[in-house]
């Protein structure tokens, strides 16, 4: 059986709301980091919606907010999830999405006077993006107990993450705390955030796994000088060496192709006045590709060619790992109950590999995990024109309600 309800739209407007003032750290667009005012806020009124659907409400050591929606019988929970942080300029539907489809499921069995063999938690996570500490997933990899110690990070600002997690009374050390006992399953629906489906008339898909990801911090230093007076040959300029390193990653990128991509998406120039000889120049490397290997022998090469730049330039080149995720493939069973549920509703069967990451990839150490993709306009996201349609996301939550009655007559 199917429960009707309007959540669809409801869902979409929450999203928007939470992408305005007091849920956003700027006024003039979205920006919502981990451990932020604007954090606490989106909490607070997540939390609401959440009791209002039937939910008890928690926050775990690592800040991830939990409702919780018992069900008939003990045992592991269905945790359906995303999260609620942000990239800087961001779109609304990034992870909040996902979050209040979750609470949407619940609230429609709510309304309904029903419960399920198994609770049904749904999961805000607190940090997927990386967006504020130089490391992403931090709060689905303490939950899902893969977090094995906490470097000690520092923000932009100057603010270590142990302030910030004080101001929300927990600590690095208290972090493993989070662990998760385990789940039944792990649903995450997410904007496709690519092309793929719009381009094929399709509003959802199915998630068949997660690409792999790396990511490196690098330094390169030169001199700092004088722009009038120092002669061209006799230069060590950082920002010249650090633009033609940026040329080569996209060109080793490119020459491989397919799933491989790899992206320079941030970068710092000091000092960073228009006369002077840039001295040191800090930027952001990200590489991706379906597979571990070819991720690796990818970053192997780039890290190789940038390091030849930095010696034919005289730069001192410093480079650091700060983040590594494996690929990680959706459960099989889980896909064909997803789709199934898709066909079902009345639309046609589509896979789709994510190459986006998501905390589903680290909830698979924890759980079986499914993700449902939905269309979004022009396959933009990471970016504040970011948009869905409401007939898209009232599809998705449709869908989704016919796969936990499924898991549910399963395990009746
Ligand atoms: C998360 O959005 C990522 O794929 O970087
Ligand atoms: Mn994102
Ligand atoms: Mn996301």
């Amino acid at each position: 059986m199917v429960i009707a309800s309007p959540g669809g739209a409801r869902a979409v407007a929450r999203c928007d709301a939470l992408g305005r003032l007091p849920f956003s750290d700027i006024a003039d667009g979205l920006y919502r980091g981990y451990l932020t005012p604007a954090h606490r806020a989106a909490i607070d009124q997540v939390a609401a919606w959440m009791r209002e659907a039937g939910m008890d409400t928690r926050l775990d050591p690592a800040v991830n907010l939990i409702g919780r929606y018992e069900g008939t019988a003990p045992g592991p929970p269905l945790i359906i999830g995303s999260h609620l942080d942000s990239v800087r300029d961001a779109g609304c539907y990034d992870g909040p999405l996902g979050v209040m489809l979750g609470i949407e499921c619940v609230a429609a069995l709510h309304a309904a006077g029903r419960r399920l063999p198994f609770a049904i938690e749904v999961i805000a996570f607190g940090d997927e993006e990386g967006s504020r500490f130089p490391a992403a997933m931090l709060t689905s990899r303490a939950l899902a107990g893969t977090l094995d110690d906490v470097p000690d990070l520092v923000d932009a600002d100057g603010i270590t993450l142990r302030t910030a997690l004080a101001g929300f009374g927990s600590a690095p050390d208290r972090l493993a705390l989070a662990r998760h006992p385990g789940a039944i399953a792990y649903l995450e629906a997410h904007i496709e955030q690519g092309p793929v489906l719009e381009a094929e008339g399709l509003a959802l898909g199915v998630v068949t796994g997660i690409a792999a990801q790396v990511r490196y911090a690098t330094t390169v230093r030169g001199t700092a000088g004088h722009a009038g007076t120092c002669a061209m040959p006799l230069r060590r300029d950082a920002l010249a060496g650090a633009a033609e390193m940026v040329c080569a990653i996209e060109a080793q990128a490119l020459a491989r192709g397919g799933d491989l991509v790899a992206t320079v998406g941030r970068m710092e120039v000091r000092p960073g006045a228009a006369n002077v000889i840039p001295g040191d120049v800090r930027f952001t490397i990200d590489v991706r590709a379906g597979e571990d290997a070819r991720r690796d022998a990818a970053a192997e090469d780039i890290i190789d060619a940038i390091q030849a730049i930095a010696d034919r330039r005289d730069l001192d080149f410093d480079v650091q790992r700060i983040h590594v995720l494996p690929a990680s493939p959706c459960d099989p069973y889980l896909m064909d109950g997803l789709e199934e549920a898709l066909v079902e509703a009345g639309h046609p069967a589509r896979r789709l590999v994510s190459g986006a990451g998501h905390d589903a990839m680290v909830m698979a150490a924890l759980a079986p995990t499914a993700m449902l993709f939905i269309r979004c306009r022009d396959g933009i996201s990471h970016n504040p024109a970011e948009h869905v349609e409401i007939a898209d996301v009232a599809a998705a939550l449709t869908v989704m309600q016919r796969f936990v009655e499924k898991l549910g007559e399963c395990r009746a």
